[in-house]
């Protein structure tokens, strides 16, 4: 399976420049392919185009040669930095996951997850805690696709390789790709098979 996206252009409508300029990427299904940029370059919002979150671009991004539906659950999830943004606060964590998916139990060992936490309110929760739901919660098993935007920047190194285990365990048993966007090369060096430049990929 490929999510391939194809002559990508995009500039935000308040800005006058392009920020994605023809780009070309093709993500496997049984690859971490880790993206690497400078501050600013776009690697946000090329996640948020392959995963449907911008949609006013020029290109075409296809899931196996297909458009992505534009109704029901995206099978490309993406996975922002910061989980408060994109939790509801007024449902506890039982319900944030309910409404995806019925976790099985050995996933929460996996990532760390205690009973007691379900029903707690995600202002209960630290961030990294909160993080571990938000990365279960995009594990749906319609999932084919996962894209991690800096998905555990702000988290402690014990906590970030305790994360990124317990996803890329699931990723390779269920044949998912993984897009893994990260500062940290050190990071990427050791969980991804291949990693690109979003500089190298841009036709300025
Ligand atoms: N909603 C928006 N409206 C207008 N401009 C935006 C918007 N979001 C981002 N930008 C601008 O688009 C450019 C690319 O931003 P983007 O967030 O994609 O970069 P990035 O590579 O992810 O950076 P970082 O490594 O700091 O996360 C930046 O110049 C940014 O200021
Ligand atoms: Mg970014």
């Amino acid at each position: 399976m490929e999510l391939t996206a194809s002559n990508i252009s995009f500039k935000y409508s308040s800005q006058s420049d392009y920020i994605l300029k023809d780009l070309n990427l093709t993500i496997d299904n049984n690859k971490v392919l880790g993206l690497v940029g400078d501050s600013g370059s776009g690697k946000s919002s090329l996640c948020k185009i392959l995963s449907s979150f911008i949609l006013n671009y020029e290109g075409e991004v296809r899931l196996d040669g297909k458009p992505l539906p534009k109704k029901g659950y995206n099978p490309v999830q993406l996975i922002f930095q910061h989980p408060e943004k994109v939790i509801n606060p007024k449902w506890k964590m039982r319900e944030v996951l309910n409404e995806s998916w019925q976790v099985p139990q050995e996933l929460f060992d996996e990532f760390g997850i205690q009973e007691s936490w379900l029903n707690r309110w995600p202002n209960e929760l630290s961030g990294g805690e909160l993080q571990r739901f938000s990365v279960l919660r995009s594990l749906n098993p319609k999932t084919k696709f996962l894209i991690a935007d800096e998905m555990t920047t702000m988290l402690d190194a014990v906590t970030q390789v305790q994360i990124f285990d317990a996803v890329i365990k699931v990723v390779k048993d269920r044949n998912m790709g993984f897009l893994v966007v990260s500062h940290d090369k050190d990071l990427l060096s050791v969980i991804c098979d291949d990693i690109v430049h979003l500089n190298d990929l841009n036709n300025f």
